[in-house]
């Protein structure tokens, strides 16, 4: 591996991957309408040439790199949607497009693969392998764009699958991993409660939802605490409950109940819903109350596999030894990297992007969210020289 002429072209794609950042911030695209964005990825690989290039979905672009060498299929995932949130940041390059906003740092994901991409196809005689870039849409909305590109094939024949999350609220010059689940599974649950509404004074004439939803939401409550090993982390929250009118003398018909659970394990995962449905359709027939529930599953937890982190270690050790490594907690929002990561052993990142003394501290989602544009070469370093290390192993 030519190290010291691929860290040279580091600094000249480098501002590349900063002009595209910025173009890309200007011009955000909601979830599965990245018309305009997986155009500008497709023909800027077109342009670098050497890909075998395609279109799985409507707005994603897939990138093949082959290698004159035998080796492990490496694939590298971006996603490129943004948020519709009204940007607040006062950037030169702040969005174009009123109430759509790069709030989520995708543009900077997409920036820093199409640089990766750039540097890769200009060693293509001494790669071994294969290198599969994963351009995808929709991560933000659920059922998520990873999922149809997994169901379109775009991981066949892939070894590992790789990915990067750009995060404002940890500073640059730190980087983030850990083995098993990073992210939480996140579910929601809705229970309609049909019973037969009358007179308060005359309650025996009554089927009453509104006492029996009281009762499930205690139940609802007790799950955690009493079904689940108090090792495994698990929430369950009711925050929704919906029930009765303006007149205070009048059971109502019916009530409506909702909440969200998040989850580190599969097991767990099923436990809890099994549990809701149970307890929610126990304490309805106790009651004579008819009960529906309806679990809907979010995105499912990342796992990071042990033997692909450790190889991603040795990179980040070996090509950003200067950056801090810190093993983490999981976290308990979504990332549909998940559809990847369930299907090849995967490791995703995160890479510190926020600067106090630059005023970089805001949220994800938040609409004066903004990155420290030096964390785009720590990416992008850290794409170039895991795909170069994973495909040799
Ligand atoms: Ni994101």
């Amino acid at each position: 591996m030519k190290k010291n002429e691929i860290l040279l072209q580091l600094d000249d794609v480098y501002q590349d991957v900063i002009e595209w950042r910025r173009y890309l911030h200007q011009n955000p695209e909601l979830s599965f309408q990245e018309d305009h964005t997986s155009q500008f990825v497709y023909d800027l690989l077109e342009s670098f040439g050497g890909f075998e290039l395609s279109r799985p979905t409507k707005t994603s672009v897939v990138a093949r790199l082959k290698g004159s060498k035998p080796g492990k299929v490496i694939a590298l995932r971006a996603d490129m949607d943004a948020l519709p949130i009204r940007e607040e940041t006062g950037l030169p390059f702040t969005s174009t497009k009123d109430g759509v906003m790069h709030a989520c740092g995708h543009d900077g994901h997409t920036s820093m693969l199409l640089g990766a991409a750039k540097i890769l196809t200009e060693h293509k005689e001494d790669l071994s392998g294969e290198i599969v870039f994963l351009f995808q849409h929709a991560e933000e909305l659920p059922p998520g764009g990873a999922q149809e590109m997994v169901a379109a094939g775009v991981l066949n024949g892939v070894d590992e699958v790789v990915g990067v999350h750009l995060f404002s609220t940890v500073p640059f010059g730190t980087i983030h991993i850990r083995y098993g689940a990073l992210t939480a599974a996140s579910d929601v649950f809705e229970i309609s409660l049909q019973g037969k509404g009358g007179h308060a004074s005359t309650p025996q004439l009554t089927i009453d939802p509104l006492a029996t939803g009281a009762q499930i939401v205690t139940g609802l409550n007790h799950i955690v605490s009493r079904s689940i090993d108090p090792l495994q982390p698990s929430v369950v929250s009711v925050t929704k409950f919906k029930a009765g009118g303006l007149a205070l003398n009048v059971i109502p018909d019916t009530v409506e109940i909702g909440g969200s659970v998040r989850t580190l394990s599969p097991e767990v995962r099923e436990l809890v819903k099994n549990r809701i449905i149970e307890i929610t359709e126990g304490i309805a027939k106790a009651n004579g109350v008819e009960a529906k529930v309806n679990y809907t599953y979010g995105y499912s937890s990342v796992m990071n596999d042990k033997h692909v982190t450790d190889e991603v270690v040795q990179v980040l050790e070996e090509f950003l030894p200067d950056r801090t490594l810190e093993w983490v907690d999981p976290l308990l929002g979504g990332e549909d990297f998940s559809a990847f990561s369930n299907e090849k052993p995967g490791c995703f990142v995160i890479i510190g992007a926020g600067n106090e003394e630059k005023g970089i501290t805001y949220p994800h989602h938040h609409p004066k969210f903004d990155i420290d544009e030096q964390a785009l070469k720590d990416g992008l370093r850290f794409h170039v020289f895991t795909a170069l290390t994973l495909t040799q192993q």
